[in-house]
């Protein structure tokens, strides 16, 4: 059976800080800003808040590539700021997750600059640095996730090292029993400063193989993955982890584990294996690609509904799932798996909204989410700022593998930046986000979509995503109820139950642009509706659903 715990009840909330709330004018958002905005984050009613990176950092990344993992960035404010935030935090009953980037460091991280300086320095063996197969060609063909080859060359020692993501981020050597400990060390330190979990960025890919063959090619480069994810040591090295920091504080986990399936994530976050609390499964976000990553097409409903049924069925009572629809890394929810049409924007995001947070596991809302925040009408590569978006151009389309006009739109739909842009909390100049010009622009559309509108109005987005945060704290059954999918070959409705001893739950969502029939089952005629997104009723034997149109109804207990 599962067992009860406060994380899995709760409801995280993802901040970007770069991008939430600017307190000094400079245009980029900063922790002072995010303490501002605390008395905002509880009256949503959200426990949880996951803190994209804030440590110091050369921002190659936007702060995934840190040089010091006890110091704040500077942009960001001091660690009397961070202190002062998590005071704050914790005195309105909301805890404070951080994200923990371990599998890299900056290449300005002082045990890089060690590192690279000769083949016999102490921290040498912190990295992975191999020779070439000849001078000009790196130790294999593997390509990084930004772009380019995966290997560096160094000029000092005459040899390569390994980067899984820029080349200003190169792979610790988790082999090495002193970098474990450092890392370890350093968790322990901030879970005595009081902070309550950590985001494990990139989690799955800290152990290699040790023989590092060239990978099968796809594009320009070789895939590094069945020698870099889910690797030999993975799993020694987190319950290890767990046995030296995580299992002596009452804090919460979630490893990020692309490439991630359910039998792994039973290892990586089961109830009994003293590895992590919970992982973010990638394949909802992953199954829709054109170009690697890179698309213009909504996945197919029924796909969307075969993955996430099959996560909310494989876990049940062995591991736990965390739900999301976005992230810093995803486009926009409501563009990309709702409608964003102007008609539509409004009861889409409510209907996502009540799709993933009636089902089992922990609800993750990415800033903005709330507010029904869309992707951004990108206009050409120039305005783009993450690495991820510029360096793919570049190797896609600059380089005249895929013409503009058909990588363009996947670019601009799938790009990073599309969930960067600022928070828009007012309809003043720069949404409210900054007095001064925002390091990202502010989405045109802030005067119609702002926190100050939708807190303001009982039927937003914003208020429907409250009152589903206080229906889980009120409902033990949308945490711990088991899930069942029906009308599963339905391209328009995704339908499931929920059941906790005598008590169950219909969860229907439309995710379509047109009316839809909709048999009520037998037993649920007559049911209590817990929330709406329409007007409509439902007592009678077939409603007529208007366009994404979501309800849960209650079916009365059942006589004991
Ligand atoms: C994770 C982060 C992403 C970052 C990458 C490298 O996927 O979420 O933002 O670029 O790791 O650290
Ligand atoms: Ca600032």
């Amino acid at each position: 059976m599962t067992k009860k715990t406060w994380w899995k009840e709760a409801v995280i909330y993802q901040i970007y800080p770069r991008s939430f709330m600017d307190s000094n004018g400079d245009g980029i958002g900063d922790i002072k800003g995010i303490t501002s905005r605390l008395d905002y984050l509880k009256y949503l009613g959200i426990d949880v808040i996951w803190l994209s990176p804030v440590y110091k950092s050369p921002n190659d990344d936007n702060g995934y590539d840190i040089n010091d993992y006890q110091a704040i960035m500077d942009e960001f404010g001091t660690m009397e700021d961070f202190d002062e935030l998590l005071a704050a935090a914790h005195e309105r009953g909301i805890r404070i997750v951080m994200d923990l980037v371990v599998n890299h460091t900056s290449d300005e991280h002082k045990w890089f600059m060690e590192s690279r300086k000769s083949k016999i320095n102490e921290y040498r063996d912190y990295y992975i640095w191999r020779e070439g197969k000849d001078p000009q060609t790196p130790p294999n063909n593997w390509g990084s996730c930004f772009g380019g080859s995966a290997w560096q060359y160094d000029q000092a020692t005459d040899m390569y090292y390994l980067h899984l993501f820029s080349k200003k981020q190169p792979d610790l050597n988790w082999d090495n029993p002193k970098v474990r400990q450092e890392i370890f060390d350093m968790m322990a330190w901030w879970c005595d400063k009081g902070i309550d979990g950590f985001r494990m960025d990139v989690i799955s890919m800290i152990s290699k193989t040790k023989e590092m063959p060239d990978g099968e090619i796809s594009g320009l480069y070789g895939n590094f993955e069945p020698y870099c994810v889910h690797g030999p040591n993975v799993h020694k090295y987190l319950q290890e982890m767990n046995e030296k920091v995580l299992s002596k504080y009452d804090i919460m986990t979630v490893g990020e584990t692309s490439g991630v399936t359910t039998e792994l994530a039973k290892q990586y976050a089961g109830e009994d294996t003293h590895e992590l609390n919970m992982v973010f499964q990638f394949e909802h976000v992953e199954s829709d690609g054109k170009y690697g990553k890179w698309t213009d097409r909504k996945i197919p409903l029924t796909t969307l509904k075969k993955i996430l049924s099959r996560w909310q069925t494989e876990l049940y009572n062995t591991a736990w799932n965390s739900l999301y629809w976005n992230n810093h890394d995803q486009p926009r929810a409501v563009s990309r798996f709702g409608d964003d049409r102007p008609e539509y924007r409004k009861i889409s995001a409510k209907m996502l909204a009540t799709c993933l947070h009636m089902m089992q596991g922990t609800p993750y809302i990415y800033q903005g989410e709330e507010l029904g925040m869309t992707n951004y009408p990108f206009k050409d590569p120039e305005d783009f700022r993450d690495i991820e978006s510029i360096q793919a151009y570049k190797e896609w389309c600059a380089n005249g593998r895929i013409s503009h006009e058909d990588f363009w739109p996947c670019l601009r739909f799938k790009s990073r930046d599309n969930a960067r842009t600022p928070v828009q909390w007012d309809d003043t100049e720069q949404a409210g986000f900054t007095s001064g010009t925002p390091w990202i622009a502010v989405n045109p559309n802030y005067r119609e979509i702002n926190a100050k509108k939708e807190t303001a109005d009982p039927d937003s987005i914003f208020h429907y995503y409250k009152k589903l945060i206080s229906l889980r704290k009120q409902n033990p059954i949308i945490v711990y109820g088991k899930y069942e999918l029906l009308f599963k070959d339905s391209e328009d409705l995704f339908v499931y139950t929920r059941t906790l001893e005598n008590k169950k739950l219909l969860v229907v969502c439309s995710f379509s642009d047109r009316e839809t029939a909709f048999p009520i089952p037998e037993e649920f005629i007559g049911a209590n509706c817990m929330i709406s997104n329409t007007e409509n009723t439902y007592d009678t034997q077939t409603v007529t659903l208007r366009p994404y149109e979501a309800f849960v109804l209650q079916k009365p207990d059942s006589p004991q």
